[in-house]
């Protein structure tokens, strides 16, 4: 079962998760983005690029939280 996870962080580093090291992990079904949020917007267009995040899944606060309550986080 893929493991689902939130990725905080989509600009520098984040970029690199979201392009090179999470898609053949998604694709080999290990784990599934369930969001992705960062405080630049410009930021999160790597999560909706890279990983096919839609716009209400790549936001930008801690509105997460109560989005996603009940998800396991890391
Ligand atoms: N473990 C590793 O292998 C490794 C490798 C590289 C970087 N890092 C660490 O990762 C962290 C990020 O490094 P980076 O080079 O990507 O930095 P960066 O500043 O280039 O990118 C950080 C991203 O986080 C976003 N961000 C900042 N505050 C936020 C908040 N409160 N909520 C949501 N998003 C927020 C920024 O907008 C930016 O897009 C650093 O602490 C760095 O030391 C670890």
């Amino acid at each position: 079962m893929a493991y689902k996870m939130i990725q905080v962080g989509t600009g520098g580093f984040g970029r690199s998760w979201c392009q090179k090291f999470l898609p053949p992990n998604i694709k080999d079904g290990l784990v599934e983005v369930a969001a992705a949020v960062d405080i630049h917007p410009q930021a999160l267009n790597n999560a909706k690029e890279f990983l096919g995040l839609r716009a209400d899944r790549a936001v930008g606060s801690a509105v997460i939280l109560l989005i996603f309550r009940g998800y396991r986080a890391c």
